[in-house]
């Protein structure tokens, strides 16, 4: 598999694509295809003046992610640029990358300590208890609009619903837990005010500890205390959670709702033989997953994947959108819907360890609005809708919607 190592190139000594700004937001595909036509990997521009490789291939995404920690870091204490001072601090890319004291960046024994207290606490978690609270929080934000006929889904449902339904988990006070959630989508969508955003984040984290510290209850923050971490570790865990489930779970949403309104294979009740909204789901994983890139990874060394050379001290991101869109990959789009050989919640050590409550939050969402909602459909053409900008995390920006407006009050329901 890996072929003789080449002299040392810097990625940004071979004319590295943007994977940021308006072109590449309105259609990344355009430019993971022009990246595979080099290589599986091929050097980027991240955000500007920050440069490394994105992995585009399925072969070679996989490769790096089964290959952590043993060839490749995600410490980012590997990369060179910023040890040198040479990351703008506010550079947004860089707010996404640097090292914190949490799962996400560490390696082995520290790695291994710190998701086992997240794949523990997530555990503990009650999915019947979760469906309920989901139905509950679908319901109380339905009841707001269902009597005006018109709703804008990704603002007034998807986006915080799935807010609520993190803070539910956290027993976080809900106006704490907004401020968690507002911060980490700022970061997300890697804007001039990131930093500002990382301050907010860390103050508000800190802050919940304190809470369940003093008040333990049954909820993910007094089992991660249980399970020992220290402040500084709650808060960066803390973070780490809020920031790695309610954005994606709510692009997430918002991209089930636009295909189950568009795609005519879901329209109707599943007693007539359409198909179920898991499946539009799964099928969205492959198509369109909602942490398109990410997964800084470091060389330990010089390495080489498929004859491309990979210099140590770059980062090397993983585009799990552009690794499912390989067109070496034989998957039909029709053998989607049950396939889960998708990146879409990453591979190997750093997995996303919660794939199953993020199904059964999005799809406990999709249901409940198209039971609330009869004769939902766009109120405008899918052309309009439009992608959010950023590198790391896919979405609409809007998703308005029409539909019979309820005339019964929310008791009578
Ligand atoms: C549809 C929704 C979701 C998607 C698409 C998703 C996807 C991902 C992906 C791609 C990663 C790897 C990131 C990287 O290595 O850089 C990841 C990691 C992670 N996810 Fe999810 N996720 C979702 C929902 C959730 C939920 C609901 C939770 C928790 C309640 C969660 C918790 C985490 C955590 C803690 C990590 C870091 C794991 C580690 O580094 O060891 N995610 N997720």
């Amino acid at each position: 598999m890996t072929a003789p190592t080449a002299p040392f190139t810097p990625p940004e000594a071979d004319d590295p694509l943007p994977i940021h700004g308006d072109a590449f937001s309105a259609d990344p595909h355009a430019t993971y295809d022009r990246l595979r036509a080099r290589g599986p990997i091929a050097p980027v521009e991240i955000s500007p003046g920050v440069y490394g490789y994105l992995a585009v291939g399925y072969r070679a995404a996989v490769y790096l992610l089964r290959n952590t920690p043993a060839r490749f870091a995600k410490d980012p204490g590997q990369w060179e640029a910023l040890k040198k001072g040479e990351v703008p601090a506010d550079s947004p890319a860089a707010l996404m990358m640097h090292p914190r004291d949490n799962a996400l960046w560490k390696d082995g024994p520290d790695h291994a300590r710190l998701r086992k207290a997240i794949t523990t606490s997530m555990a503990r978690v009650d999915t019947h208890a979760l469906v309920s609270s989901v139905n509950a929080i679908a319901d109380h934000l339905i009841d707001v609009f269902s009597t005006e006929g018109k709703a804008d889904l990704v603002a007034q449902y998807a986006e915080p619903l799935a807010m609520l339904t993190v803070i539910y988990l956290f027993g976080s006070p809900p106006e704490l837990g907004e401020q968690i959630v507002y911060a980490v989508t700022r970061l997300f969508d890697a804007g001039a005010d990131a930093a500002q955003a990382n301050a907010d984040l860390e103050k508000a984290c800190l802050e919940l500890t304190r809470l369940k510290r003093e008040r333990p209850r049954h909820d993910v923050t007094s089992h991660l205390i249980e399970a020992g971490l220290t402040d500084s570790e709650m808060a960066q865990t803390i973070l780490l959670v809020f920031g790695a489930a309610a954005p994606p779970t709510a692009s997430h949403i918002g991209h089930g709702l636009r295909r189950v309104l568009t795609d005519e294979s879901f329209a109707g009740s599943v007693h007539d033989g359409v198909r179920p909204v898991s499946d539009a789901l799964e099928e969205l994983l492959w198509e369109n997953p909602p942490i398109p890139n990410y997964s800084p990874l470091y060389a330990l060394g010089e390495q080489s994947f498929e004859g491309v050379h990979l210099a140590p001290g770059y980062p090397i991101l993983v585009s799990f959108a552009g690794a499912n869109g390989d067109p070496g990959l034989k998957v039909p789009p029709a053998a989607r819907a049950g396939n889960r050989g998708h990146l879409g919640f990453s591979a190997g050590v750093h997995a996303c360890p919660a794939p199953d409550l993020a199904r059964v939050i999005a799809e406990t969402a999709l249901e409940r609005a198209l039971d609330r909602l009869p004769g939902l459909d766009l109120a405008v053409p899918d052309s309009e809708l439009r992608n959010r900008p950023g590198t790391f995390l896919a979405g609409l920006t809007a998703l308005p919607v029409m539909f019979h407006p309820d005339t019964r009050t929310a008791i009578g329901r």
